[in-house]
């Protein structure tokens, strides 16, 4: 095999099977690809490590090594990599592949088999260990046994374990195995394949059916790939703080009055709420950025009204616009030939308001376009931006292959990508509009959450859909998707009482904490509920209110580290193999644990710990192992360590703002963690305008508050400790 120095710190191998392209992005990732592999829609400038790494051609093939990092590149394409000695990649290539035979008469039945359609190509991993990321997904935490297709798809049929796509595309996994994990990220835009230990349980097998193999390998710790992926394809943004409270939201509330009677009904039933949503019966005829007058008479007054009582209201906005001369978007977008094209001609399809065209977010100029419109919905005091039917989804049949989504990129390369930068224009309207960003988004890929959170879209008012969001939530968090949530109480179809308190209890570690349902669904505002339902949603909202500080410290830390907020078990407890495929407990940071209860009727559950714990509410302690819990609708299930440290809000809080008090609850044993402290919204964060403490707590020492950064007049005026079920100290800080 001839090696070629590109002299960029890139080198093109050229064997016998191919052409190839070897460069590392530090010691503990390497790239490996085509020349004819086009620029990346997520990675951004990564420069090639082009100093110190040692090439040899050796009778093996060619070997390459930076820092302890080696990786062996045979004539048949194939590689293997070690790391400061263990090896951690063995890949074969695949080629072509045909579709299985009779599996389109299966397709046309529903039935999907491994490969539906033919691959371009793909490789082999010989691997099998606990398999995590992919995004949003069905099934469980470890994906192994499980095939998944990335290619955003809007199916409203109820999600179950074998679905092979939602909503989100995430090319990227991770095998754990403790240091020497392998972490997969194929950057490529096309319909891909991830046979998870499915068909061969030994290996992945990850295809492509378009476009290049461009394929990133991360070697270390799952922390230290997440961190490094996410370096890589972009970091979960630190949302305003207001957008971690309780949010509502319905299809639809029908005018200006029923919102009012929704947060009215919030109030009267003592219930924080931060944000409701409209839904598209705001808009004109379902027409983006316009706002229907007669059911929301004067709504820039409208909305600083609500802004003054702490109420946030976000609107959506779908990819599909309205098809209508006169309507200005749909004008101006034609005029300046803003929408995407099927041979020559504007492509029109069907969504909410009828006969529809899309928007070619892939051109720098649509975008710019759109984040005026974005502006404009801000301006008039809008919160925040709810994207969605972003896949793009459309009622006449999919878009066509070679529907031209901007810049010449057809839609088999484009659709995956369609809804990223629709949020790259969402994120540029904040910037215009000079506000910190928080939008939402249906579909999304690989870095989407640089500039959009998401919710895993429409899930059902069913058990095990209340289930299902926990691994769905901890793998998007696994995959740098900090900041997400569900439905909770489920979307399509009837929630019950008992379900809907369940669901609020169980998510109050999501980052998005927000209860939505569809057109034609009983209600499910909490404050319909009655009795022992109602005072349990209400806790639970009371609990969230409690660990917004513990949230949003672990947002910052995520935008500035890698970290996550959401985390399964293994992310704290790597090595313990009771973690690797728990499904029914998640943290929140390094401190805090829910164990909640997920079945009808359930009031007590088993719940493994992988340490000593304590129960907030009560302080009972229990130590590392199987143990029986209470979680009955009264019950909170959330447990600190006993050497963990998180900072609450005041007992009692019911405010989505941050508080005079740092009140630390404590498990009793010296512990520490970090908190961050700034304005709670604005973007003088991002010139420095916030403070960084180390806090540490021991029996001996007291509490010790070491600033590792100041740049924000601190609020504080009183410190409170807190130990469940014992200590409770308070101190004067001003
Ligand atoms: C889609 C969204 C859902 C929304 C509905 C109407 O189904 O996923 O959240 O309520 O459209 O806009």
């Amino acid at each position: 095999m001839e090696v070629v120095s590109l002299n960029n710190g890139v080198y093109l191998l050229i064997s016998p099977k191919g052409k190839r392209l070897f460069c590392f992005v530090s010691d503990t990732c390497f790239r490996y690809f085509t020349p004819d592999t086009g620029h990346s829609y997520c990675v951004t400038s990564f420069p090639p490590v082009s100093e110190g790494v040692v090439v040899e051609e050796g009778e093996a093939g060619v070997i390459f090594s930076y820092e302890g990092n080696e990786v062996v590149i045979q004539d048949d394409l194939s590689v293997s990599a070690s790391y400061l000695g263990t090896s951690y990649l063995k890949l074969e290539p695949r080629g072509h592949q045909e579709a299985e035979q009779g599996s389109e008469l299966a397709a046309k039945e529903g039935h999907g088999g491994h490969l539906s359609t033919s691959a371009k190509g793909g490789i082999r991993i010989e691997v099998n260990a606990p398999v995590y990321g992919l995004g949003e997904r069905t099934g469980p935490l470890d994906k192994r046994g499980y095939d998944y297709v990335n290619w955003n798809t809007d199916d409203p049929s109820a999600h179950v374990d074998t679905f092979k796509s939602l909503y989100q595309s995430m090319p990227f996994c991770m095998a754990h195995r403790g240091e020497n994990s392998l972490g997969v990220f194929l950057d490529n835009t096309s319909k891909t394949h991830f046979d998870v230990n499915k068909t061969d349980p030994d290996a992945i097998l990850i295809d492509y059916e378009a476009g290049e193999p461009d394929f990133y390998f991360f070697v270390g710790t799952i922390q230290k790939i997440i961190a490094d992926f996410t370096l890589l394809t972009g970091r979960s943004q630190l949302p305003p703080y207001w957008a971690l409270g309780a949010q509502q939201s319905r299809w639809s509330y029908a005018d200006a009055r029923e919102v009012e009677s929704v947060i009215d009904g919030y109030r009267e039933k003592d219930i924080p709420l931060s944000t409701v949503y409209l839904d598209i019966d705001y808009m004109s005829a379902y027409k983006d950025f316009t706002v229907d007058p007669n059911k929301y008479p004067d709504v820039k007054q409208w909305l600083e009204r609500l802004a003054k009582e702490s109420i946030h209201i976000v609107p959506i906005i779908d990819a599909g616009v309205k098809a209508e001369e006169g309507y200005d978007i749909y004008d101006e977008g034609i005029e300046k030939g803003y929408f995407c094209m099927l041979n020559g001609e504007v492509y029109h399809n069907e969504v909410w308001p009828g006969d529809s065209v899309f928007p070619a977010f892939l051109d720098p100029k649509v975008r710019m376009w759109w984040a005026t419109k974005i502006k404009r919905m801000l301006d008039l005091g809008f919160s925040g931006i709810w994207n969605d039917m972003n896949e793009p989804a459309s009622f006449k049949g999919p878009l066509p292959m070679d529907v031209i989504m901007g810049e010449g990129v057809p839609h088999s390369l484009a659709h995956n990508v369609y809804a990223h930068h629709m949020c790259m224009a969402g994120a540029q309207g904040f910037a215009l509009a000079a506000k910190r960003p928080f939008q939402l988004t249906r579909a999304g890929y690989a870095g989407t959450c640089l500039y959009a959170s998401s919710w895993a879209g429409d899930n059902q008012s069913i058990y095990d859909h209340l289930r299902m969001s926990l691994p769905e939530l901890m793998n998007m968090s696994m995959s740098g998707q900090s900041y997400v949530g569900v439905d909770i109480g489920g979307f399509g179809g009837d929630s019950t009482p008992e379900l809907l308190t369940k669901w609020a209890i169980a998510s109050i570690f999501n980052p998005l904490y927000r209860n939505h349902s569809a057109l034609g669904t009983l209600n499910q505002e909490p404050y319909l509920l009655k009795g022992d339902y109602l005072r349990g949603y209400r806790n639970a909202v009371m609990a969230r209110y409690e660990i917004l500080p513990t949230l949003y410290d672990e947002l910052f830390l995520s935008e500035s580290n890698g970290s996550i907020a959401l985390r399964p078990l293994v992310y704290n407890f790597p090595e313990d193999e009771r973690t690797h495929n728990e499904n029914t407990e998640v943290m929140l940071g390094d401190s805090l644990l829910l164990a909640p209860a997920l079945f009808p009727g359930q009031s007590k559950r088993s719940c493994y710990f992988p340490a000593t714990f304590l129960r907030v509410e009560d302080g009972t302690r229990y130590e590392k192992g199987d143990h029986v819990i209470g979680v009955d609708l009264l019950d909170m299930p959330l447990f600190i360590r006993e050497d963990g440290l998180a900072v609450f809000a005041p007992k009692g809080n019911r405010k989505a703002a941050p508080s005079s008090t740092l009140r630390l609850v404590w498990g009793g044993k010296k512990a520490r963690c970090y908190h961050y402290e700034d304005e709670g919204d604005g973007l003088g964060y991002k010139k420095g305008e916030y403070n960084l403490y180390e806090l540490e707590v021991s029996e001996e020492e007291g509490v010790r508050i070491t600033p590792l950064y100041e740049g924000f007049k601190s609020r504080y005026k009183k410190l409170v400790v807190d130990v469940p079920g014992g200590l409770h100290m308070e101190e004067d800080l001003s």
